[in-house]
């Protein structure tokens, strides 16, 4: 991950640098105290605070070009590039733990790209694109899937600026079980169905989405769209509930023993001080799968 690092992390905060920025934000698994001196934790650029409102507080002059209270800059991320903005929840627009899952994703398709035609990736609450951007990147073909305007027209912006424009992608915007029951009534299939859901969302009319409560429907609608031989869930999440036993049972709930399920701790990984825990992701697969992970 050339132009990411987590540099440090403790006392509830982290430390990360994204390309040319330095950045601190909440972390509350981090309960453990720093690694680094208070010396380098004082040199970031940016800092978002919760103490009493959301707030970005520029340290330095930086030269992030503004756009109102937004400043934007692109970085590099395994030859991907993406547009980063300060958005108001202390969101930058990626999630450096899904470089890991992205890497997985890679991986799959390339193991199981069909000669006779492209592998077909369905990315729910797919925000500003990184695993739309994978998936294109090695040559599958994608149906990209948010509720937000915003977070659909962030990754139209990331896809232009990797010239991506032209490749096999189509944007929905839609709540995530709205569309899945329109297309298990189409009779649609996919290879690879990717579902990072937040804890709490709300869809394109402002439907409530709430984890526990909609995770059996999502997984059960989305087992319904797999195509028959090769297909694939690659399942995250950052909710604190779901750990590896929930999910587990989660998916063994569904699935009963038709696939094989790989879970793990979404780890970021730290030359220089701790590893973050990051929640939590599984990958189910149809057992006649060949799937062999070398990462
Ligand atoms: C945590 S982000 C997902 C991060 C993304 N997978 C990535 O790798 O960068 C959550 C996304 O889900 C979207 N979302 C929330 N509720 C939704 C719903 N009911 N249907 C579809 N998308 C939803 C939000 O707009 C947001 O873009």
């Amino acid at each position: 991950m050339k132009n990411y690092e987590l540099l440090d992390s403790g006392n509830l905060r982290k430390l990360e640098k994204f390309g040319e920025r330095v950045i601190v934000r909440p972390c509350m698994q981090a309960i453990w105290k720093p690694k680094l001196d208070e010396k380098i934790w004082e040199k970031a650029d940016l800092i978002f605070e919760r103490d009493s409102k959301n707030k970005w507080i520029h340290k330095k002059k930086t030269s992030l070009k503004k756009t109102g209270k937004e400043g934007f800059w692109n970085i590099d991320i395994e030859g991907i590039k993406l547009s980063l903005k300060l958005t108001d929840f202390g969101h930058i627009g990626f999630f450096p733990e899904h470089i890991f899952l992205c890497k997985k994703l890679s991986k799959i398709i390339q193991d199981q790209n069909l000669p006779e035609r492209k592998l077909n990736v369905l990315n729910l609450f797919a925000y500003s694109g990184l695993v739309s951007l994978f998936a294109l990147k090695n040559k599958a073909s994608v149906c990209h899937v948010d509720s937000s305007k915003p977070s659909i027209l962030w990754a139209k912006e990331n896809i232009k600026l990797n010239n991506f424009q032209n490749m096999n992608i189509r944007y929905i915007l839609d709540d995530a079980i709205k569309f899945l029951k329109r297309e298990v009534k189409r009779g649609s299939k996919y290879d690879v169905i990717v579902l990072d859901p937040p804890s709490f969302g709300r869809g394109a009319k402002g439907e409530i989405f709430k984890i526990e409560k909609d995770i059996v429907s999502l997984l059960e609608l989305s087992k319904k769209l797999l195509s028959k031989k090769k297909s694939f869930i690659i399942f995250s999440c950052h909710s604190p509930n779901f750990t590896k036993i929930t999910i587990k049972n989660l998916f063994e709930s569904i699935f009963d023993n038709s696939g094989s399920l790989e879970i793990d701790e979404l780890l970021l990984k730290s030359e220089k001080s701790y590893n973050l825990p990051s929640g939590y992701f599984s990958i189910w697969q149809k057992n006649e799968n060949k799937y062999s992970d070398n990462l």
